[in-house]
Protein backbone atom coordinates (compact mmCIF):
# COMPACT_ATOMS: atom_id res chain seq x y z
CA UNK A 1 0.00 0.00 0.00
CA UNK A 2 0.87 3.81 -0.83
CA UNK A 3 2.17 5.66 2.06
CA UNK A 4 -0.41 8.17 3.10
CA UNK A 5 0.49 11.89 3.59
CA UNK A 6 -1.88 14.56 4.69
CA UNK A 7 -1.43 18.28 5.00
CA UNK A 8 -3.28 21.16 5.70
CA UNK A 9 -3.43 25.08 5.18
CA UNK A 10 -5.18 27.02 8.23
CA UNK A 11 -8.95 27.88 7.38
CA UNK A 12 -9.35 31.36 6.82
CA UNK A 13 -11.45 33.70 7.91
CA UNK A 14 -13.86 34.94 5.12
CA UNK A 15 -14.06 38.49 6.69
CA UNK A 16 -13.01 39.96 3.33
CA UNK A 17 -11.56 38.52 -0.08
CA UNK A 18 -8.62 36.78 0.04
CA UNK A 19 -5.22 38.27 -0.23
CA UNK A 20 -1.52 37.08 -1.43
CA UNK A 21 -1.18 36.49 2.12
CA UNK A 22 -3.61 33.96 2.02
CA UNK A 23 -2.53 32.93 -1.39
CA UNK A 24 0.88 32.18 -0.30
CA UNK A 25 0.46 29.60 2.68
CA UNK A 26 -1.93 28.03 -0.08
CA UNK A 27 0.54 27.94 -2.75
CA UNK A 28 2.96 26.55 0.00
CA UNK A 29 0.96 24.05 0.63
CA UNK A 30 -0.75 22.74 -2.65
CA UNK A 31 3.02 22.82 -3.94
CA UNK A 32 3.88 20.20 -1.15
CA UNK A 33 1.00 18.40 -1.68
CA UNK A 34 1.48 17.95 -5.05
CA UNK A 35 4.81 17.11 -4.73
CA UNK A 36 3.82 14.17 -2.27
CA UNK A 37 1.05 13.07 -4.56
CA UNK A 38 3.29 12.81 -7.97
CA UNK A 39 6.38 10.87 -5.62
CA UNK A 40 3.92 8.13 -5.31
CA UNK A 41 1.71 8.85 -1.73
CA UNK A 42 -1.77 8.66 -0.91
CA UNK A 43 -2.02 12.06 -0.57
CA UNK A 44 -4.98 14.21 1.10
CA UNK A 45 -4.68 18.13 0.84
CA UNK A 46 -7.42 20.28 3.28
CA UNK A 47 -8.28 23.85 3.22
CA UNK A 48 -11.26 25.52 4.34
CA UNK A 49 -12.62 28.89 5.22
CA UNK A 50 -13.11 29.61 9.16
CA UNK A 51 -16.72 31.21 9.54
CA UNK A 52 -18.42 32.04 12.53
CA UNK A 53 -17.31 34.69 14.71
CA UNK A 54 -18.70 38.05 16.10
CA UNK A 55 -16.05 40.35 13.59
CA UNK A 56 -17.77 38.43 10.59
CA UNK A 57 -21.21 38.72 12.28
CA UNK A 58 -20.63 42.74 12.31
CA UNK A 59 -19.16 42.76 8.30
CA UNK A 60 -22.47 41.13 7.72
CA UNK A 61 -24.44 43.49 9.52
CA UNK A 62 -22.49 46.29 8.03
CA UNK A 63 -22.71 45.20 4.30
CA UNK A 64 -26.44 44.13 4.81
CA UNK A 65 -26.39 40.71 4.87
CA UNK A 66 -26.92 37.82 6.85
CA UNK A 67 -23.59 36.42 8.23
CA UNK A 68 -24.64 33.39 5.79
CA UNK A 69 -24.90 35.14 2.53
CA UNK A 70 -21.82 37.27 3.32
CA UNK A 71 -19.60 34.10 3.94
CA UNK A 72 -21.46 32.41 1.14
CA UNK A 73 -19.90 35.03 -1.48
CA UNK A 74 -16.57 35.61 -0.25
CA UNK A 75 -16.51 31.45 -0.10
CA UNK A 76 -17.22 31.43 -4.00
CA UNK A 77 -14.66 33.73 -4.61
CA UNK A 78 -12.13 32.32 -2.48
CA UNK A 79 -13.00 29.07 -4.53
CA UNK A 80 -12.52 31.29 -8.12
CA UNK A 81 -9.41 32.27 -6.33
CA UNK A 82 -7.86 28.37 -5.44
CA UNK A 83 -9.02 27.71 -9.17
CA UNK A 84 -6.98 30.47 -10.82
CA UNK A 85 -3.93 29.43 -8.59
CA UNK A 86 -4.48 25.76 -9.76
CA UNK A 87 -4.95 24.98 -5.94
CA UNK A 88 -5.54 20.93 -5.55
CA UNK A 89 -7.30 20.51 -2.81
CA UNK A 90 -9.50 17.41 -1.88
CA UNK A 91 -11.68 19.25 0.65
CA UNK A 92 -12.38 22.78 0.88
CA UNK A 93 -14.19 22.84 4.51
CA UNK A 94 -16.24 25.45 6.06
CA UNK A 95 -16.98 25.46 9.26
CA UNK A 96 -20.69 26.03 8.40
CA UNK A 97 -20.74 22.73 6.84
CA UNK A 98 -23.66 20.52 8.58
CA UNK A 99 -21.26 17.75 9.76
CA UNK A 100 -18.16 19.67 10.79
CA UNK A 101 -21.59 21.49 13.19
CA UNK A 102 -22.71 18.30 14.27
CA UNK A 103 -19.41 17.25 15.54
CA UNK A 104 -18.02 20.40 17.00
CA UNK A 105 -20.73 19.83 19.07
CA UNK A 106 -19.76 16.36 20.09
CA UNK A 107 -16.45 17.52 20.79
CA UNK A 108 -17.30 20.18 23.26
CA UNK A 109 -20.38 17.98 25.06
CA UNK A 110 -17.59 15.23 25.33
CA UNK A 111 -14.56 17.27 26.82
CA UNK A 112 -17.34 18.64 29.51
CA UNK A 113 -19.16 15.48 30.08
CA UNK A 114 -15.35 14.14 30.86
CA UNK A 115 -14.51 17.45 32.96
CA UNK A 116 -11.82 18.70 30.30
CA UNK A 117 -14.29 21.68 29.90
CA UNK A 118 -16.06 23.94 33.11
CA UNK A 119 -17.98 26.48 33.49
CA UNK A 120 -16.91 29.90 35.16
CA UNK A 121 -16.15 33.93 34.45
CA UNK A 122 -14.61 35.15 31.42
CA UNK A 123 -12.83 38.68 32.39
CA UNK A 124 -10.14 39.97 29.94
CA UNK A 125 -9.62 42.04 27.47
CA UNK A 126 -10.40 41.60 23.77
CA UNK A 127 -9.41 43.04 20.17
CA UNK A 128 -12.30 42.92 18.08
CA UNK A 129 -10.91 42.70 14.65
CA UNK A 130 -8.51 40.26 15.44
CA UNK A 131 -11.20 38.14 17.52
CA UNK A 132 -8.38 37.69 19.81
CA UNK A 133 -8.15 37.44 24.03
CA UNK A 134 -4.86 39.34 25.44
CA UNK A 135 -3.72 39.03 28.92
CA UNK A 136 -2.97 43.01 30.59
CA UNK A 137 0.97 41.77 30.28
CA UNK A 138 0.15 40.90 26.53
CA UNK A 139 -2.08 44.34 25.69
CA UNK A 140 0.86 46.68 27.07
CA UNK A 141 -1.20 49.99 27.16
CA UNK A 142 -4.17 48.56 26.13
CA UNK A 143 -3.18 47.84 22.68
CA UNK A 144 -3.58 44.72 20.79
CA UNK A 145 -0.31 43.24 19.98
CA UNK A 146 -0.92 41.89 16.59
CA UNK A 147 -2.71 45.16 14.59
CA UNK A 148 -1.80 47.61 18.13
CA UNK A 149 -5.51 48.64 18.13
CA UNK A 150 -7.31 49.27 21.35
CA UNK A 151 -8.32 46.16 23.31
CA UNK A 152 -11.61 46.31 25.94
CA UNK A 153 -12.41 44.81 28.75
CA UNK A 154 -15.01 41.95 28.72
CA UNK A 155 -16.48 39.97 31.07
CA UNK A 156 -19.38 37.53 30.91
CA UNK A 157 -20.72 33.70 32.22
CA UNK A 158 -17.85 31.31 29.91
CA UNK A 159 -16.89 27.91 29.33
CA UNK A 160 -13.43 27.00 29.46
CA UNK A 161 -10.67 24.40 29.06
CA UNK A 162 -8.56 23.19 31.50
CA UNK A 163 -4.66 23.57 29.52
CA UNK A 164 -3.21 23.39 32.62
CA UNK A 165 -4.43 20.32 33.08
CA UNK A 166 -1.99 19.55 30.25
CA UNK A 167 0.63 21.29 30.50
CA UNK A 168 3.58 18.58 31.52
CA UNK A 169 2.04 15.95 28.81
CA UNK A 170 2.52 18.96 25.72
CA UNK A 171 6.16 20.07 26.96
CA UNK A 172 7.45 16.85 27.67
CA UNK A 173 5.76 15.82 23.88
CA UNK A 174 7.19 19.05 22.09
CA UNK A 175 10.85 18.39 23.93
CA UNK A 176 10.90 14.93 23.15
CA UNK A 177 9.75 15.54 19.42
CA UNK A 178 11.98 17.97 18.07
CA UNK A 179 10.27 18.18 14.72
CA UNK A 180 6.61 19.09 16.40
CA UNK A 181 7.60 22.65 15.95
CA UNK A 182 8.94 24.14 13.12
CA UNK A 183 11.37 26.24 12.45
CA UNK A 184 13.11 25.68 15.66
CA UNK A 185 12.78 29.60 16.51
CA UNK A 186 9.26 28.84 17.55
CA UNK A 187 9.81 25.94 19.36
CA UNK A 188 11.81 27.93 22.33
CA UNK A 189 9.16 30.74 21.43
CA UNK A 190 5.99 28.55 22.03
CA UNK A 191 8.58 27.00 25.51
CA UNK A 192 10.06 29.42 26.69
CA UNK A 193 7.11 32.49 26.22
CA UNK A 194 3.81 30.18 26.58
CA UNK A 195 4.31 27.22 28.17
CA UNK A 196 7.03 27.08 31.09
CA UNK A 197 5.55 30.42 32.26
CA UNK A 198 2.23 28.35 32.67
CA UNK A 199 -0.99 27.83 30.91
CA UNK A 200 -4.04 30.16 31.66
CA UNK A 201 -7.50 27.65 31.15
CA UNK A 202 -9.06 28.72 27.65
CA UNK A 203 -12.40 30.51 26.95
CA UNK A 204 -14.25 28.38 24.44
CA UNK A 205 -17.53 29.72 24.71
CA UNK A 206 -19.38 33.01 24.06
CA UNK A 207 -22.65 34.30 25.09
CA UNK A 208 -22.29 37.97 23.38
CA UNK A 209 -23.24 36.95 19.70
CA UNK A 210 -24.83 33.97 18.45
CA UNK A 211 -22.85 33.95 14.87
CA UNK A 212 -21.51 29.90 15.92
CA UNK A 213 -21.81 26.54 16.83
CA UNK A 214 -24.85 26.38 19.46
CA UNK A 215 -23.36 24.72 22.65
CA UNK A 216 -26.15 21.79 22.85
CA UNK A 217 -26.12 21.76 26.64
CA UNK A 218 -26.65 25.13 27.22
CA UNK A 219 -28.58 27.40 24.49
CA UNK A 220 -27.26 30.95 25.66
CA UNK A 221 -23.74 29.62 24.59
CA UNK A 222 -21.60 29.48 21.14
CA UNK A 223 -18.35 27.60 20.82
CA UNK A 224 -15.90 30.25 20.48
CA UNK A 225 -13.50 30.03 18.03
CA UNK A 226 -10.87 28.12 18.49
CA UNK A 227 -12.73 24.52 19.39
CA UNK A 228 -14.87 24.96 16.51
CA UNK A 229 -11.76 25.93 14.01
CA UNK A 230 -8.97 23.77 14.95
CA UNK A 231 -11.42 20.54 15.15
CA UNK A 232 -11.88 21.21 11.06
CA UNK A 233 -8.73 19.14 10.45
CA UNK A 234 -10.25 15.93 11.85
CA UNK A 235 -14.09 16.93 11.30
CA UNK A 236 -12.98 17.36 7.47
CA UNK A 237 -12.19 13.39 7.39
CA UNK A 238 -15.10 11.92 8.82
CA UNK A 239 -13.74 11.60 12.77
CA UNK A 240 -16.55 10.92 15.06
CA UNK A 241 -18.98 9.35 12.35
CA UNK A 242 -20.05 6.54 10.58
CA UNK A 243 -18.34 7.51 7.74
CA UNK A 244 -14.55 7.70 9.11
CA UNK A 245 -12.94 5.77 6.47
CA UNK A 246 -10.48 9.36 5.66
CA UNK A 247 -9.85 9.72 9.25
CA UNK A 248 -8.54 6.56 9.79
CA UNK A 249 -6.07 6.48 6.82
CA UNK A 250 -5.46 9.77 6.85
CA UNK A 251 -5.12 11.16 10.35
CA UNK A 252 -2.16 12.43 11.85
CA UNK A 253 -1.75 15.03 9.29
CA UNK A 254 1.79 14.99 8.61
CA UNK A 255 2.25 18.99 8.71
CA UNK A 256 0.22 21.53 9.43
CA UNK A 257 0.76 24.67 7.23
CA UNK A 258 0.06 27.97 9.35
CA UNK A 259 1.11 31.31 9.41
CA UNK A 260 3.34 32.35 13.05
CA UNK A 261 1.08 34.35 14.43
CA UNK A 262 -1.26 31.35 14.95
CA UNK A 263 1.75 29.01 15.56
CA UNK A 264 0.51 29.54 19.39
CA UNK A 265 -2.99 27.85 18.57
CA UNK A 266 -2.12 25.22 16.94
CA UNK A 267 0.84 23.88 19.05
CA UNK A 268 -0.87 24.35 22.20
CA UNK A 269 -4.39 24.56 22.11
CA UNK A 270 -4.79 21.97 19.26
CA UNK A 271 -2.11 19.24 20.84
CA UNK A 272 -4.43 19.63 23.84
CA UNK A 273 -7.61 19.11 22.48
CA UNK A 274 -6.31 16.32 20.75
CA UNK A 275 -4.39 14.81 23.66
CA UNK A 276 -8.14 15.51 25.77
CA UNK A 277 -9.79 13.21 23.04
CA UNK A 278 -7.13 10.57 23.38
CA UNK A 279 -6.00 11.21 20.00
CA UNK A 280 -2.41 11.07 18.52
CA UNK A 281 -0.78 14.61 17.47
CA UNK A 282 0.23 15.26 14.21
CA UNK A 283 3.59 15.43 12.80
CA UNK A 284 4.64 18.94 12.38
CA UNK A 285 3.52 22.47 12.89
CA UNK A 286 5.16 24.18 10.00
CA UNK A 287 5.20 28.43 11.09
CA UNK A 288 5.57 30.08 8.21
CA UNK A 289 6.44 34.30 7.70
CA UNK A 290 4.33 36.47 6.65
CA UNK A 291 4.38 38.28 3.54
CA UNK A 292 4.90 42.04 4.06
CA UNK A 293 3.77 45.15 1.83
CA UNK A 294 6.20 48.15 2.71
CA UNK A 295 6.40 47.65 6.21
CA UNK A 296 3.20 46.11 6.89
CA UNK A 297 1.68 42.40 6.90
CA UNK A 298 -0.49 42.74 4.17
CA UNK A 299 -3.89 42.58 5.90
CA UNK A 300 -7.44 42.57 5.30
CA UNK A 301 -7.54 45.16 8.52
CA UNK A 302 -5.19 47.07 6.76
CA UNK A 303 -7.11 46.98 3.25
CA UNK A 304 -3.30 47.48 1.95
CA UNK A 305 -3.25 44.75 -1.03
CA UNK A 306 -4.90 44.28 -4.39
CA UNK A 307 -6.90 41.11 -6.27
CA UNK A 308 -3.92 38.53 -6.62
CA UNK A 309 -6.28 37.73 -10.03
CA UNK A 310 -4.42 41.03 -10.99
CA UNK A 311 -1.11 39.68 -10.85
CA UNK A 312 -2.23 36.03 -12.20
CA UNK A 313 -3.44 37.42 -15.11
CA UNK A 314 -0.76 40.20 -15.72
CA UNK A 315 2.23 37.37 -15.36
CA UNK A 316 0.66 34.00 -15.37
CA UNK A 317 0.22 31.95 -12.59
CA UNK A 318 3.35 30.19 -12.37
CA UNK A 319 4.66 33.57 -12.22
CA UNK A 320 2.96 34.19 -8.79
CA UNK A 321 3.53 30.75 -7.94
CA UNK A 322 6.79 30.87 -8.41
CA UNK A 323 7.27 34.21 -6.49
CA UNK A 324 5.65 33.06 -3.75
CA UNK A 325 7.30 29.46 -3.37
CA UNK A 326 11.28 31.14 -4.11
CA UNK A 327 11.25 34.60 -2.37
CA UNK A 328 11.14 33.99 1.14
CA UNK A 329 13.20 31.40 3.07
CA UNK A 330 11.97 28.94 5.13
CA UNK A 331 10.15 30.84 7.97
CA UNK A 332 11.14 34.27 7.73
CA UNK A 333 9.14 37.21 6.25
CA UNK A 334 9.93 38.51 2.54
CA UNK A 335 8.69 41.75 1.24
CA UNK A 336 5.86 41.77 -1.56
CA UNK A 337 5.91 43.88 -4.49
CA UNK A 338 5.20 43.90 -7.99
CA UNK A 339 8.94 44.80 -8.83
CA UNK A 340 10.60 41.93 -6.80
CA UNK A 341 8.03 39.64 -8.73
CA UNK A 342 9.34 41.10 -12.34
CA UNK A 343 12.52 41.09 -11.11
CA UNK A 344 12.04 37.19 -10.48
CA UNK A 345 10.18 36.45 -13.18
CA UNK A 346 13.37 37.94 -15.90
CA UNK A 347 15.78 36.84 -13.74
CA UNK A 348 15.04 33.09 -13.10
CA UNK A 349 12.50 32.14 -15.70
CA UNK A 350 13.21 34.40 -18.69
CA UNK A 351 16.69 34.33 -18.29
CA UNK A 352 17.55 31.05 -16.51
CA UNK A 353 14.47 28.55 -17.83
CA UNK A 354 13.10 29.93 -20.86
CA UNK A 355 16.06 30.66 -22.18
CA UNK A 356 18.16 27.26 -21.99
CA UNK A 357 14.46 25.88 -22.86
CA UNK A 358 13.74 27.38 -25.97
CA UNK A 359 17.96 27.57 -26.90
CA UNK A 360 17.93 24.19 -26.45
CA UNK A 361 14.99 22.98 -28.85
CA UNK A 362 16.30 26.03 -31.60
CA UNK A 363 19.92 23.99 -31.71
CA UNK A 364 17.88 20.45 -31.86
CA UNK A 365 16.26 22.14 -34.73
CA UNK A 366 18.73 23.87 -36.34
CA UNK A 367 21.03 21.13 -36.14
CA UNK A 368 19.18 17.88 -36.62
CA UNK A 369 15.63 18.80 -37.23
CA UNK A 370 14.51 17.94 -33.94
CA UNK A 371 16.02 14.04 -33.26
CA UNK A 372 18.19 13.76 -31.39
CA UNK A 373 19.82 10.54 -29.90
CA UNK A 374 22.77 9.96 -27.65
CA UNK A 375 25.81 9.13 -29.57
CA UNK A 376 27.72 8.84 -25.94
CA UNK A 377 30.51 10.95 -27.34
CA UNK A 378 30.92 12.37 -24.15
CA UNK A 379 34.25 13.92 -22.78
CA UNK A 380 34.89 15.32 -19.08
CA UNK A 381 32.82 18.63 -18.79
CA UNK A 382 30.03 16.10 -19.28
CA UNK A 383 30.65 13.67 -16.19
CA UNK A 384 29.80 17.01 -13.06
CA UNK A 385 26.77 18.10 -15.18
CA UNK A 386 25.41 14.29 -15.57
CA UNK A 387 25.87 13.66 -11.76
CA UNK A 388 24.43 16.71 -10.76
CA UNK A 389 21.27 15.39 -12.88
CA UNK A 390 21.26 11.75 -11.03
CA UNK A 391 21.33 13.28 -7.67
CA UNK A 392 18.69 16.09 -7.95
CA UNK A 393 16.13 14.11 -6.95
CA UNK A 394 17.64 12.90 -4.08
CA UNK A 395 18.41 16.69 -3.23
CA UNK A 396 14.57 17.53 -3.41
CA UNK A 397 13.39 14.86 -1.40
CA UNK A 398 15.38 15.85 1.39
CA UNK A 399 14.58 19.40 0.98
CA UNK A 400 10.58 18.87 1.14
CA UNK A 401 10.58 16.55 3.60
CA UNK A 402 12.91 19.50 5.50
CA UNK A 403 9.78 22.22 4.43
CA UNK A 404 12.32 24.24 2.33
CA UNK A 405 10.40 24.58 -0.41
CA UNK A 406 12.76 28.04 -1.64
CA UNK A 407 15.79 25.54 -1.18
CA UNK A 408 13.90 22.84 -3.49
CA UNK A 409 13.29 25.76 -6.57
CA UNK A 410 17.53 26.70 -5.37
CA UNK A 411 18.71 23.07 -6.43
CA UNK A 412 16.77 23.12 -9.56
CA UNK A 413 17.40 26.27 -10.65
CA UNK A 414 21.15 25.60 -9.67
CA UNK A 415 20.39 23.02 -12.37
CA UNK A 416 19.23 25.05 -14.62
CA UNK A 417 21.87 27.61 -14.37
CA UNK A 418 24.78 25.52 -14.71
CA UNK A 419 23.12 23.66 -17.74
CA UNK A 420 23.12 27.07 -19.44
CA UNK A 421 26.72 27.47 -18.23
CA UNK A 422 27.37 23.69 -19.98
CA UNK A 423 26.03 25.41 -23.14
CA UNK A 424 28.45 28.32 -22.77
CA UNK A 425 31.46 26.01 -22.20
CA UNK A 426 30.59 23.14 -24.64
CA UNK A 427 29.73 26.04 -27.46
CA UNK A 428 27.65 23.60 -29.87
CA UNK A 429 27.43 26.77 -32.26
CA UNK A 430 31.43 26.08 -32.76
CA UNK A 431 30.80 22.34 -32.72
CA UNK A 432 28.27 22.81 -35.59
CA UNK A 433 31.05 24.30 -38.13
CA UNK A 434 32.91 20.98 -37.79
CA UNK A 435 31.47 17.85 -39.37
CA UNK A 436 33.66 15.29 -37.77
CA UNK A 437 32.07 16.94 -34.27
CA UNK A 438 28.58 16.16 -34.92
CA UNK A 439 28.29 13.35 -32.34
CA UNK A 440 29.32 15.45 -29.91
CA UNK A 441 27.24 17.86 -30.64
CA UNK A 442 24.40 15.64 -30.81
CA UNK A 443 25.80 13.62 -27.08
CA UNK A 444 25.62 17.71 -26.07
CA UNK A 445 21.99 18.14 -27.08
CA UNK A 446 21.16 15.37 -25.83
CA UNK A 447 22.36 15.83 -22.20
CA UNK A 448 20.70 19.35 -22.10
CA UNK A 449 17.41 17.86 -23.00
CA UNK A 450 17.79 15.33 -20.50
CA UNK A 451 18.63 18.34 -17.89
CA UNK A 452 15.51 20.03 -19.19
CA UNK A 453 13.57 16.67 -19.07
CA UNK A 454 14.31 15.91 -15.16
CA UNK A 455 14.09 19.60 -13.78
CA UNK A 456 10.70 20.00 -15.28
CA UNK A 457 9.49 16.88 -13.65
CA UNK A 458 10.73 18.56 -10.40
CA UNK A 459 9.10 21.33 -11.45
CA UNK A 460 5.73 19.83 -11.97
CA UNK A 461 4.48 20.45 -8.22
CA UNK A 462 5.35 24.33 -8.17
CA UNK A 463 4.81 25.35 -11.90
CA UNK A 464 1.89 22.97 -13.14
CA UNK A 465 0.95 25.08 -16.16
CA UNK A 466 4.58 25.79 -17.84
CA UNK A 467 5.54 22.22 -17.32
CA UNK A 468 2.81 20.85 -18.99
CA UNK A 469 4.14 23.78 -21.53
CA UNK A 470 7.70 21.64 -21.79
CA UNK A 471 6.23 18.22 -21.67
CA UNK A 472 4.88 19.25 -24.90
CA UNK A 473 7.91 20.53 -26.49
CA UNK A 474 9.96 17.50 -25.71
CA UNK A 475 6.96 15.07 -26.87
CA UNK A 476 8.53 12.49 -23.74
CA UNK A 477 6.35 10.07 -22.49
CA UNK A 478 8.87 9.80 -19.58
CA UNK A 479 7.05 12.76 -17.20
CA UNK A 480 6.55 10.71 -14.15
CA UNK A 481 8.27 11.05 -11.06
CA UNK A 482 9.92 8.04 -11.19
CA UNK A 483 11.21 8.67 -14.74
CA UNK A 484 13.89 11.85 -13.16
CA UNK A 485 16.78 10.06 -13.58
CA UNK A 486 19.47 10.14 -16.05
CA UNK A 487 18.08 7.67 -18.49
CA UNK A 488 20.75 7.34 -21.69
CA UNK A 489 19.07 6.43 -24.71
CA UNK A 490 16.30 8.35 -25.21
CA UNK A 491 15.06 9.23 -28.79
CA UNK A 492 13.87 12.86 -28.86
CA UNK A 493 12.23 14.51 -31.11
CA UNK A 494 11.16 17.85 -30.18
CA UNK A 495 8.35 20.35 -31.72
CA UNK A 496 9.83 22.75 -34.04
CA UNK A 497 7.57 25.59 -32.73
CA UNK A 498 7.95 26.46 -29.15
CA UNK A 499 6.68 29.73 -28.26
CA UNK A 500 8.86 30.96 -25.42
CA UNK A 501 8.55 29.44 -22.04
CA UNK A 502 8.66 32.66 -20.11
CA UNK A 503 8.93 36.45 -21.86
CA UNK A 504 11.10 38.95 -20.05
CA UNK A 505 8.92 41.91 -18.53
CA UNK A 506 10.10 45.11 -20.06
CA UNK A 507 10.06 48.15 -17.31
CA UNK A 508 6.89 49.75 -17.38
CA UNK A 509 6.83 53.34 -18.69
CA UNK A 510 5.32 55.89 -15.70
N1 LIG B 1 -9.12 31.49 10.96
C1 LIG B 1 -7.84 31.57 11.53
C2 LIG B 1 -7.06 30.28 11.36
C3 LIG B 1 -7.72 29.07 11.90
S1 LIG B 1 -6.82 27.63 11.54
C4 LIG B 1 -7.57 26.44 12.37
C5 LIG B 1 -7.06 32.70 10.86
N2 LIG B 1 -7.51 33.12 9.68
S2 LIG B 1 -6.89 34.31 8.79
O1 LIG B 1 -7.79 34.59 7.72
O2 LIG B 1 -6.50 35.40 9.62
O3 LIG B 1 -5.66 33.67 8.09
C6 LIG B 1 -4.49 33.55 8.71
C7 LIG B 1 -3.51 32.83 7.84
O4 LIG B 1 -3.40 33.40 6.54
C8 LIG B 1 -2.12 33.00 8.41
O5 LIG B 1 -1.85 32.11 9.43
C9 LIG B 1 -1.27 32.77 7.22
O6 LIG B 1 -1.18 31.40 7.01
C10 LIG B 1 -2.07 33.45 6.13
N3 LIG B 1 -1.69 34.86 5.98
C11 LIG B 1 -2.47 35.95 6.20
N4 LIG B 1 -1.76 37.07 5.93
C12 LIG B 1 -0.52 36.74 5.54
C13 LIG B 1 0.59 37.44 5.07
N5 LIG B 1 0.63 38.75 4.96
N6 LIG B 1 1.67 36.71 4.72
C14 LIG B 1 1.67 35.34 4.77
N7 LIG B 1 0.65 34.67 5.22
C15 LIG B 1 -0.47 35.32 5.65
O7 LIG B 1 -6.09 33.13 11.45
Amino acid sequence: MNKKFYITTPIYYPSANFHIGHCYSTIIADSIARYKRLDGYDTYFLTGSDEHGQKIAKKAEEAGKTPQEYVDEIVENAKDLWKSLGITYDRFIRTTDADHVEIVQKIFEKLYDQGDIYKGEYKGLYCTPCESFWTETQAKDGLCPDCGREVHEVSEEAYFLKLSKYQKRLEDHIESHPHFIRPESRKNEMLNNFIRPGLEDLCVSRTSFDWGIPVTFDKDHVVYVWIDALSNYITALGYGTDNDENFRKYWPADVHIVGKEIVRFHTIIWPIILMALDLPLPDQVFGHGWLIIEGNKISKSLGNYRDPREYIEKYSVDAVRYFSLREIPFGNDGNFSEEALVARINADLANTWGNLVNRTIGMANKYFEGTIRNRKNGEAIDELFIESLKTLKNKTDEKIDDLQISKVLEEIFDVLRSSNKYIDDTTPWVLAKDESKKERLETVLYNLLESIRITNILLKPFMPESTEKVDTYLKTERTSFEDAIYIDDLIYEVTDSPEPLFERIQKEEN
